[in-house]
């Protein structure tokens, strides 16, 4: 039996994919609200095809609860925020889930990360809170990362279509949990090494986010050389190597803004790149609200709630 903890936006499909592809799943989230919603048979956002999913699961015998409950293989898909001052990933959720589910899970159970992590966080966090509790990772507990890519909007489509990463101490059990996971996955399912998996899944959200800084500087160059950044971009993709992004007003959601400072915490010296980047796309609200401004003031309009958006996000 399988535990999925945090039914949030990735939990929750994850865990009726599994349902509904034969696999028999308790979904745990310690939102009473959300669980209670969850058992009433409704969903708790809306995303393409997933109330379709959501009702296969359920006639498949899908399970919510706000315990843990006794189960062979535990994947915990809690948030991993940044620590907004030293940038590092903010471990506290997963290793609050790991001790909630030593309270409870059987000798050999398997604890899969899905949350995303830095490299080392399992290292430095995940592994002394087994072994602080006297169990030994190998034989009492084996530990998994297991990394996800769903985008939201496209979260049902993308589980079943997605390559996958499982990154495991021992290579029986990633295979085992790449099997887990290739009961609904049509993808490529690689397995390696914990800190492989927890650096490559970094390094795949910094690699957009820098892309999207480059398209976002090359729109600030223009601006100030008064010039048409989407026509300059649509001229050098016709290049056969180059494949500039488009810009925009800022980079949000769960990863993109989040992940890459995961990397310039842990590697302030070397993460450079990465670093100005971020800044980059961070400040890019602020570059847009500016030009909005300036085009109001120029055509006469009234600029006065630009201003009052301006000085929020300031405060925030
Ligand atoms: N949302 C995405 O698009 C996306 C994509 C790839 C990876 N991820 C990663 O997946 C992880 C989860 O993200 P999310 O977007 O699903 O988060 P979310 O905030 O939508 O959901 C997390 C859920 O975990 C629950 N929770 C927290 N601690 C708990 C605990 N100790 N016990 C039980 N429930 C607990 C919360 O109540 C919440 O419902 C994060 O590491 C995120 O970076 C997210």
């Amino acid at each position: 039996m399988v535990n999925v903890i945090g039914l949030g936006y990735i939990g929750l499909p994850t865990a009726l994919m599994m349902a509904s592809h034969g696999v028999e799943v308790i979904g745990t989230d310690y939102n009473k609200d959300l669980v209670a919603t969850l058992m009433e048979g409704k969903t708790t956002f809306k995303e393409d095809g997933l109330d379709e999913l959501f009702k296969n699961a359920v006639k498949a015998g899908v399970k919510f609860t706000t315990e843990y409950p006794v189960a062979d293989t535990y994947i915990i898909s809690v948030p991993t925020p940044y620590d907004k001052f030293s940038k590092k990933v903010d471990a506290c959720y997963v290793v609050a889930t790991v001790k909630e589910i030593l309270k409870v899970c059987p000798n050999g159970a398997t604890i899969v990360v899905e949350s995303t992590v830095s490299p080392r966080t399992i290292d430095k966090n995940v592994r002394p809170a087994i072994e602080d509790e006297g169990y030994k990772i190998g034989k009492d507990i084996n530990l998994v990362h297991a990394p996800e890519r769903i985008i939201p909007g496209n979260m049902v489509y993308e589980l079943i279509h997605n390559n996958r990463t499982v990154g495991a101490d021992n290579r029986a059990i990633g295979e085992s949990i790449k099997d887990l996971y290739s009961s609904f996955c049509k993808g490529e399912i690689v397995v390696t090494d914990i800190k492989t998996a927890e650096m490559s899944k970094v390094v795949e959200n910094t690699f957009r986010a820098v892309n999207i800084a480059f398209a976002n500087e090359l729109a600030k160059i223009c601006r100030h050389e008064n010039m048409n950044v989407y026509e300059i971009i649509r001229i050098c993709n016709m290049h056969p190597r180059v494949n500039i992004l488009q810009p925009g007003p800022g980079v949000g959601g769960h990863c993109i803004s989040v992940d890459p400072w995961f990397l310039v915490g842990d590697y302030p010296t070397l993460a450079k790149v990465i670093d100005e980047s971020m800044k980059t796309n961070d400040n890019m609200p602020d570059f847009v609200l500016n030009r909005i401004y300036e085009i109001m003031k120029e055509k006469g309009l009234n600029w006065s709630v630009i201003i009052k958006v301006q000085s929020q996000i300031a405060r925030k």
